[in-house]
C-alpha cells in the first residue's frame, strides 16, 4: 500500500481521535526507525515511553515468539507459567506482595482505585471513606473513572457525568492534601512522582515527604502511578525508590510489556488480601505472550542499565540547559521535559523533518527515548534538536 493510500484510509476508517504526524513508519531497530521511503529517524519517543529496549529487540522477540508457539492465550480460569514468573519477579524486585495484571495503564489505575475503596470499606463497613485524593495537573488515564482521577480541567468537559469520589489537591502545597484528609472521607492519595502528561514536572522530595506523613497520620493508602515513570524510565526500577518511601499500591504499564499491552497493579502488605475471588478480573490480563515478553524486559533492567539511564538523562540536561531557545529542562532519568521559546508542536514537527522524533507534553517538548539509545545516537539527536529549538 502506498503512503497516500495509508493516510487516506486512516482518515476514512480510523476514528479521528489522534493528530498524527505526516509520516508512515514501517520498521526499526533499537532507537532507529525507518519510514516507508527508507528514511532513518532517531526515536526519542519510544512509542510514548513503551519500547524500553527499542524496536526489534531480539531478546524480547525470542521470548514472545517462543511463547506464541506454545500458548497464546488461556483464560484466567487456569494457571499459566509466564504470568506467575512475572508476578514473582515483580514482587522479588520491589517487596510488593501480589500483582493484578490488566492490559493498560488506565486499567492498572482502575485496579488501584478499586483496591483502595474495598480496603476502606472492609475497615469501616460502608462507603464513607471512598474518596481518593489526586493531584492537580496529574494524568491517570482515559476511562471515565481515571479521567475523574485526572487533575486537569481540560479532560473534564463533554464526557460527564464522571465517577464521583475524587478531589484534586495542589502538587506544590501539601496543606491542600491535609485539608482533604482531615475531612475524614478519604481512603487514599494517588501521585505521579513525575507528572508526565502534565509537562514532565517532578514533585519535590519535601512535598512527597509531607504527603506520606499526612497519609500515614490519617490512615490513608498511598498509590503511586508509575505507568510512565516505571520500569527503569527514571533511572531506578520504579521512581518511588528515589523518594525514600514505600507506597501501598503501585500501578504500572507502558514499558513493562516492551511493546505488547500489559498493565500491572502491585499490592503491598496492607492490601495484599483486599481483593478476593470475583472482586476483579480481566479476560486478557496476564496474557502469556505479554508476560513472557515482560519477563525478558524486567530481567535486563539491572543496575548497569539503570546507571546508564541516569547518566544519559544528565547528558540530555547538559546538552540542552542554557541552549538557544531553551527556557528550562526538567525531569528524571530518561524522562525529560524542555520548555522552549517556540511552541512545542512546532519544534516536534521540525525535528521530525530533520530525522529526530520527540514528543510533546502540555506546553513542553518531551523526550522518553529507548533506555538503550546509544551515546552516538543521543549526541546526534541533541545536535539536531538544539538547532531546531534555536532556529
Ligand atoms: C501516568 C499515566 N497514567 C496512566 C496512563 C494511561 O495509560 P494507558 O494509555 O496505557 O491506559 C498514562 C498514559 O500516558 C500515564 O502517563
Amino acid at each position: 500500500m502506498d503512503e497516500m493510500d495509508i493516510k487516506a484510509l486512516d482518515q476514512t476508517y480510523v476514528a479521528n481521535t489522534y493528530g498524527r504526524a505526516d509520516v508512515v513508519f514501517t520498521s526499526g531497530h533499537g532507537a532507529e526507525v525507518f519510514d516507508d521511503r527508507g528514511r532513518r529517524y532517531i526515536d526519542l519517543g519510544a512509542g510514548i515511553a513503551v519500547n524500553v529496549f527499542g524496536l526489534a529487540d531480539p531478546v524480547w522477540i525470542g521470548a514472545v515468539t517462543e511463547q506464541l508457539g506454545k500458548l497464546q492465550h488461556m483464560s484466567n480460569l487456569y494457571y499459566t507459567e509466564p504470568c506467575v514468573r512475572l508476578a514473582k519477579l515483580l514482587c522479588k524486585r520491589t517487596g510488593f506482595k501480589k500483582v493484578f495484571f490488566g492490559n493498560s495503564g488506565a486499567e492498572a489505575n482502575e485496579c488501584a482505585i478499586k483496591t483502595a475503596r474495598k480496603w476502606a470499606f472492609d475497615r469501616v463497613g460502608d462507603e464513607s471513606r471512598s474518596t481518593v485524593i489526586t493531584l492537580k495537573n496529574s494524568f491517570h488515564g482515559r476511562t471515565v473513572t481515571t479521567l475523574s482521577a485526572t487533575g486537569q480541567d481540560a479532560f473534564h468537559t463533554k464526557f460527564g457525568p464522571f465517577t464521583p469520589g475524587f478531589v484534586h489537591a495542589s502538587a506544590q502545597d501539601a496543606g491542600e492534601v491535609r485539608a482533604f484528609a482531615e475531612q475524614g472521607n478519604c481512603c487514599a492519595v494517588m501521585l505521579e512522582l513525575v507528572q508526565g502528561e502534565g509537562g514532565v514536572v517532578s514533585l519535590t522530595r519535601d512535598y512527597v515527604d509531607q504527603v506520606v506523613r499526612i497519609a500515614r497520620e490519617h490512615d490513608m493508602l498511598i498509590i503511586v502511578d508509575e505507568v510512565q515513570t516505571g520500569n527503569g524510565r527514571t533511572g531506578t526500577l520504579y521512581a518511588y525508590e528515589q523518594f525514600g518511601f514505600m507506597p501501598d499500591i503501585v500501578s504500572t504499564a507502558k514499558g513493562l510489556g516492551g511493546g505488547l499491552p500489559l498493565g500491572a497493579c502491585l499490592l503491598g502488605e496492607r492490601v495484599e488480601h483486599t481483593l478476593g475471588r470475583g472482586d476483579h478480573g480481566s479476560t486478557f490480563g496476564g496474557n502469556p505472550v505479554s508476560c513472557a515478553g515482560a519477563v525478558s524486559i524486567l530481567e535486563r533492567l539491572d543496575d548497569a542499565l539503570l546507571a546508564g539511564v541516569r547518566r544519559k538523562g544528565e547528558t540530555i540536561k547538559a546538552a540542552l540547559s542554557g541552549a538557544k531557545g531553551v527556557k528550562s529542562v526538567t525531569g528524571l532519568g530518561l524522562m525529560v521535559g524542555i520548555l522552549t521559546e517556540k511552541p512545542a508542536g512546532e519544534v516536534v514537527k521540525r525535528a521530525i523533518e530533520r530525522g529526530v522524533i520527540p514528543l510533546t507534553a502540555h506546553e513542553k517538548v518531551r523526550l522518553v527515548p529507548p533506555l538503550t539509545i546509544t551515546d552516538e545516537q543521543l549526541g546526534e539527536a541533541m545536535e539536531i534538536l538544539k538547532e531546531v529549538i534555536g532556529e
